[in-house]
């Protein structure tokens, strides 16, 4: 693998000598199913054949050396006493990890590690549960200690929403850890039953397009969001959406206040078409899967409002183009990325078309690519 080759090369330049041991796991992008993890909800997400590697060794004291080896900044830090890094926020993705861990009676002294990475950042392609998962399994290899792999994933969530302070669900670090080889994932975030949902035809590719337009989640909007979701589902009597049947909905929602009623209507559906998606991918349904895209991001877009302009023009852009079955925003939102359903054979033309009507629309450049459902986070050689 290219990338844990590169990261290698990264640690001897900094360091002097190799890694004793690395570890990679994959951004992911989320097919169906926006905001409903953090409500107990449904997802059906893929993990991707992009991601970070982490590779390292310790040191036998307690100094924590970290190398970002794509923007060339050093960050240090005691293992007796971590604390969060105003100037580095990427460290805070790694040291938040160590920190749960060790709260969670890990000894973990001090190592050296370089970070390298191709998710694209600020994307909604997860780089950050990227981090923190290629972060736990690297850490596993230097400070044993056991876990099964959602347990990894729900210690990387906690250190995201305890130490970096971004209230997310367990979407990110879910499909980071889980990913399988040309699989969507499918997961219920309340009971964590989770399975591989196979597309049921093999012509159909995921093309992802960034915007350009970078989002921040720990900005107030997302936290916003997630608060009117619970205030909705409170007014219910109950802790979660999850826990408010649709019937229970439909004869009450006029009681909400508007914004709430709009998240929740959003939430809700969302919820049926994760259903539905998972029955139309295994069939291979492009019909179908199309217009449960299409109503997904009009549900982002007009009652969740967590789109954007620039979102919402690729979308109805790449509907048109030949060989497009359905086309959303996925991730976080207000900004990032649009995900396409498209025939294998009208990727190149649908890259060219979608890029250039972009650029003349916004002057802005799209990157557009054509991803693989890949497998997850796991120990790599080095
Ligand atoms: C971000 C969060 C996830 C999830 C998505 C929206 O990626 O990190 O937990 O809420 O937004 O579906």
């Amino acid at each position: 693998m290219l990338l844990v080759q590169n990261t290698v090369e990264a640690y001897t330049r900094r360091f002097g000598t190799g890694p004793s041991a690395a570890a990679f796991a994959p951004g992911r992008v989320e097919i169906m199913g926006n905001h409903t993890d953090y409500n107990g909800g449904f997802v059906l997400p893929a993990a991707l054949d992009k991601g970070t590697v982490v590779a390292g060794e310790a040191t036998g004291d307690d100094t924590i050396t970290l190398h970002a080896a794509d923007f060339r900044r050093d960050a240090a830090f005691s293992a007796s006493n971590i604390e969060r890094d105003p100037q580095n926020s990427w460290a805070n993705y790694m040291l938040g990890v160590v920190k749960q861990l060790q709260q969670e009676g890990v000894t973990i002294r001090g190592f050296k590690a370089v970070v390298h990475s191709d998710v694209p950042g600020g994307a909604g392609l997860s780089s950050s549960a990227a981090l923190e998962v290629a972060t736990a399994f690297f850490l596993q290899q230097l400070f044993p200690f056991d876990r099964d792999p959602m347990q990894i994933a729900r210690l990387c969530q906690e250190a995201e929403n305890v130490f970096v302070g971004v209230p997310c669900g367990i979407l990110d670090q879910f499909s980071s850890v889980f990913g399988v080889q040309d699989g969507l994932l499918f997961l219920d975030c309340l009971t964590l039953e989770h399975s591989t949902v196979k597309m049921g035809r093999d012509d159909i590719a995921i093309v992802i397009c960034d915007s350009g337009v970078k989002h921040a989640h720990a900005g107030g909007d997302y936290t916003t969001r997630r608060a009117e979701c619970m205030a909705a589902a409170a007014h219910f009597g109950k802790p979660l959406l999850r826990d408010v049947s649709w019937e229970e909905f439909i004869a009450r929602e006029g009681e909400l206040p508007e914004n709430q009623r709009k998240r929740a209507r959003h939430v809700l559906t969302e919820d049926k078409r994760v259903l539905a998606m998972r029955e139309a991918v295994g069939k291979g349904d492009t019909a179908r899967m199309g217009q449960l895209l299409a109503e997904g991001h009009a549900s982002c877009r007009d009652l969740f409002e967590n789109s954007a302009p620039e979102i919402d023009f690729l979308v109805e852009a790449a509907t048109v183009l030949p060989g497009c079955t359905g086309s959303k925003m996925t991730g976080g939102g207000w900004g990032g990325c649009t995900v396409n359903l498209v025939y294998a054979d009208a990727v190149p033309e649908f890259q060219k078309e979608l890029a250039m009507r972009y650029q003349v629309k916004t002057g802005r450049e799209a990157n557009i690519y054509a991803c693989r459902a890949a497998a997850g986070a796991r120990a790599v050689k080095v």
